[in-house]
C-alpha cells in the first residue's frame, strides 16, 4: 500500500516526457510552416527572352489561353504539338500563314505544313481569320517568353501550393491537445498531493491498530486494497478531481466534435465519369477557364457541358490503352450525347451526365466567384486546394462561416489597376461633386447581384 504513491510518481515521469514532446512538436510544426513562404519569394523574377518576336507577351497570354490553350501547351504535346521553340523552327511569315489558315497552307503544298499535318494524323487545326497580325505576334511573343520561363515557373508553383496548405484548423487542434496534456499533468500533481495526505492519515491509523494486526497480516494486505478505494471514494477532494478530469476530457472532445458537425472537408463522392483533374488540368495543363469560365464572370463557376469535352474527345479516345477499343469512360460521353463515333453523327436520344455536387453552401449564404476570382484576384487553389493534382476532386476547405470571416480579416483589398474599384472610385468622385449616380453605375445591372 505504501507503494501507491511511488506508483503515481513513476507515472509522472512519462507524462512529463509526453508533455515536453507534444510542446516541442508544436514548435517544430510552426517553424516548418513559416519556412516555405520565404523561399518561394525568390523564384518570381524570370529573365525575359532575348531575340524573340516583337509583340506584347502579356496580351498574348490571354489570346493564347482562349484560342489555342485547348489544343496546345508550351512544353507538352496535347492535341497539337508543344509550341516551345516554334519561333526558331519556322519563319514569322510561315507562322502567320499557318495560324490564319493552316488548311490553306497545306493545300498550297508547303512541305513543312504537309509534314506536320501528316504527323498529327491529318487532324485539322481550325483557321483563325479573326486574329490580326499584331494578335499573332503577341501570341508568338508569349510562347517565346513562356518557353524560356517554364522550368522556374514550375518551382514557384510548388512553393505556392505548399503555402496554401496551411489552414487554421490544425493549429487549433494542436493548441487544444497541448491544453489537455497540461490539464492532465496538473490533475496528476494535485492528486499526488491528495494521496500523500491520505497516506499519512492511514499510517497514523495503522500505528494505532498495530497491536491487532500481527496474526492477520496477509489478510489485512488483501483488505487494504479495497480500503484504499473506499477511503478514496469517501475523500471529497479526490472525487471532485476525478469528476473534473472526466468532465474536461469529455467536454473537449465534445467541443471539437460539435465544431465539426456539418463540415464536409474531404468529401469526395464517386462521379459518373472517371474525369481526372490531374490528367486534364495537371498533365495536359488545360486552363481552369476553359471548363469553368463562369468563375471569372458570374456567381457560379459552372460545370462544363459535354460539348466542351467533345472539342477534344471527338479525336482523343485513348484507344491505345484498351487494345484499340474506345475507352469505356469516353464512351460514356458519347452515349450521353447519343454520338456515333463511326459515322461522327449525333442522334436525338441525349441525357445529361449527373455529376455529384461537392462544394455546396446552404442557401442562406451568398458566395460569388467573380467577386473573388476577378475582383480580388484570388487563385482557385487558395480555396479549392491543389485541384491539378487530384485524380478525383474532394472538398479541401471547410466552407464554414469562420473560414470566410478569417480570410476577410486577413486579405487586403487590391484596388490599384482594378477595373471594379476604378468604377467605385469614379462613382465616389461623382457623388462628391454632387453629380447624379444611378444604382446601375454601382453594378446594379449585373445578373449575379440579384440572382442565385
Ligand atoms: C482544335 C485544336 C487546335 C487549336 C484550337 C489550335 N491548334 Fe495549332 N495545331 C493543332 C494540331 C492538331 C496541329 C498539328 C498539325 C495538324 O494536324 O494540322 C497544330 C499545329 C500548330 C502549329 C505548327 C507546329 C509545328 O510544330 O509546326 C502551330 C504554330 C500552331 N498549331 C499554333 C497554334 C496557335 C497559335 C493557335 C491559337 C491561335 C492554335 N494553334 C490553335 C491543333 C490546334
Ligand atoms: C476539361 C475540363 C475541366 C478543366 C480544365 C477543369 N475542370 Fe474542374 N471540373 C470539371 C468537371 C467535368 C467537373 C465535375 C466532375 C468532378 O467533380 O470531377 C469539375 C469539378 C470541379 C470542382 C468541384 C465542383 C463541385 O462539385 O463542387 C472544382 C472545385 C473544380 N472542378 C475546380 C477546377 C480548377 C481549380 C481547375 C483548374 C486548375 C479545373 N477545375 C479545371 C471539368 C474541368
Ligand atoms: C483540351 C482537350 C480535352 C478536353 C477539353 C477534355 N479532355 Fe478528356 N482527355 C484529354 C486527353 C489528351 C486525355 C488522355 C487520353 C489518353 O490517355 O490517351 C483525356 C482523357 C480523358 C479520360 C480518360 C480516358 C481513359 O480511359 O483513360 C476521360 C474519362 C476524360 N478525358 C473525360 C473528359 C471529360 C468528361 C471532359 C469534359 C468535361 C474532357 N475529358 C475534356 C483531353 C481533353
Ligand atoms: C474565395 C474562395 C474561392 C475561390 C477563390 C474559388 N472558389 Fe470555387 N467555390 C467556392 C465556394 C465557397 C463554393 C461553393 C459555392 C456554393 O455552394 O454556392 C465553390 C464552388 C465551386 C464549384 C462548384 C460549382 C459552383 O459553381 O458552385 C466549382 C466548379 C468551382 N468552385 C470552381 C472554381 C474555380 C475554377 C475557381 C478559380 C477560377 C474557383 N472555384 C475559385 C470558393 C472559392
Ligand atoms: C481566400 C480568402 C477569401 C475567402 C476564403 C472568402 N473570401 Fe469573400 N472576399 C475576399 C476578398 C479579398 C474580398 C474583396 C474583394 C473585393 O475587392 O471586392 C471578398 C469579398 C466578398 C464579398 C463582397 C463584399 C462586398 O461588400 O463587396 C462577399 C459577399 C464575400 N466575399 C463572401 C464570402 C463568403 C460567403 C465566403 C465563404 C463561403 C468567402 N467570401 C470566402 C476573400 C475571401
Ligand atoms: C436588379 C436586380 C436584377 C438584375 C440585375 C437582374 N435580374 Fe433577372 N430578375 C430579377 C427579378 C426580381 C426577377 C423575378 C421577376 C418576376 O418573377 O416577375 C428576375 C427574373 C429573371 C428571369 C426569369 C426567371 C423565371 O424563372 O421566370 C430571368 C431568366 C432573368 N431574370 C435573367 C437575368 C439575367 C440574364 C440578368 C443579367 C443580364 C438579370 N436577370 C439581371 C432581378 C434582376
Amino acid at each position: 500500500m505504501r507503494n501507491f504513491s511511488s506508483h503515481f510518481r513513476s507515472l509522472l515521469k512519462p507524462l512529463a516526457l509526453a508533455g515536453i514532446i507534444a510542446i516541442s512538436a508544436v514548435n517544430f510544426s510552426f517553424g516548418q510552416e513559416a519556412a516555405p513562404a520565404d523561399s518561394s519569394a525568390t523564384a518570381s523574377t524570370a529573365p525575359s527572352a532575348g531575340g524573340g518576336p516583337a509583340g506584347d507577351a502579356a496580351a498574348g497570354e490571354a489570346l493564347f489561353k482562349s484560342n489555342c490553350g485547348a489544343c496546345h501547351a508550351i512544353d507538352k504535346r496535347v492535341l497539337g504539338p508543344a509550341l516551345a521553340g516554334i519561333n526558331q523552327k519556322q519563319s514569322n511569315e510561315w507562322l502567320h500563314k499557318w495560324i490564319k489558315n493552316s488548311q490553306g497552307l497545306i493545300a498550297s503544298g508547303d512541305k513543312d505544313a504537309v509534314a506536320i499535318f501528316e504527323e498529327f494524323n491529318k487532324m485539322a487545326m481550325p483557321a483563325f481569320p479573326q486574329l490580326s497580325d499584331a494578335d499573332i505576334d503577341n501570341i508568338l511573343a508569349y510562347v517565346e517568353e513562356a518557353g524560356a520561363k517554364k522550368p522556374e515557373a514550375a518551382t514557384a508553383a510548388g512553393g505556392a501550393t505548399a503555402a496554401a496548405e496551411d489552414t487554421g484548423v490544425s493549429s487549433f487542434m494542436i493548441i487544444g491537445l497541448v491544453a489537455v496534456v497540461l490539464i492532465a499533468f496538473l490533475v496528476i500533481v494535485v492528486l499526488n498531493r491528495v494521496i500523500g495526505t491520505l497516506e499519512r492519515l492511514l499510517v497514523t491509523k495503522e500505528a494505532e491498530q498495530n497491536v491487532y494486526v500481527e496474526d492477520e497480516e496477509a489478510e489485512a494486505e488483501e483488505k487494504d486494497r479495497f480500503r484504499v478505494v473506499k477511503q478514496l471514494a469517501k475523500n471529497k477532494k479526490f472525487v471532485f478531481f476525478v469528476v473534473l478530469a472526466l468532465l474536461i476530457t469529455l467536454g473537449s472532445f465534445g467541443y471539437m466534435d460539435m465544431w465539426n458537425t456539418g463540415v464536409q472537408t474531404g468529401y469526395q463522392p464517386v462521379q459518373p465519369i472517371k474525369f481526372s483533374h490531374q490528367l486534364h488540368a495537371g498533365t495536359n495543363q488545360i486552363d481552369c477557364q476553359y471548363c469553368h469560365s463562369g468563375a471569372w464572370k458570374s456567381k457560379n463557376a459552372t460545370i462544363p457541358s459535354l460539348n466542351i469535352c467533345m472539342n477534344c474527345h471527338k479525336y482523343v479516345q485513348a484507344t491505345d490503352k484498351y487494345n484499340g477499343e474506345i475507352s469505356p469512360e469516353i464512351q460514356k460521353i458519347y452515349t450521353a450525347l447519343d454520338y456515333n463515333p463511326e459515322t461522327q453523327k449525333y442522334g436525338n436520344n441525349t441525357r445529361p451526365i449527373e455529376w455529384v455536387r461537392i462544394h455546396n453552401l446552404p442557401d442562406l449564404a451568398y458566395f460569388n466567384h467573380s467577386q473573388h476570382v476577378s475582383v480580388a484576384g484570388i487563385e482557385c487553389q487558395k480555396c479549392h486546394g491543389p485541384i491539378q493534382e487530384m485524380e478525383e476532386v474532394y472538398q479541401y476547405s471547410p466552407l464554414t462561416m469562420k473560414w470566410c470571416i478569417n480570410c476577410h480579416k486577413e486579405t487586403e483589398v487590391n484596388s490599384k489597376g482594378n477595373a471594379y474599384y476604378d468604377k467605385v472610385i469614379a462613382a465616389h468622385d461623382s457623388i462628391k461633386k454632387g453629380e447624379k449616380v444611378t444604382a446601375a453605375v454601382l453594378g446594379g445591372l449585373e445578373c449575379g447581384k440579384c440572382h442565385y
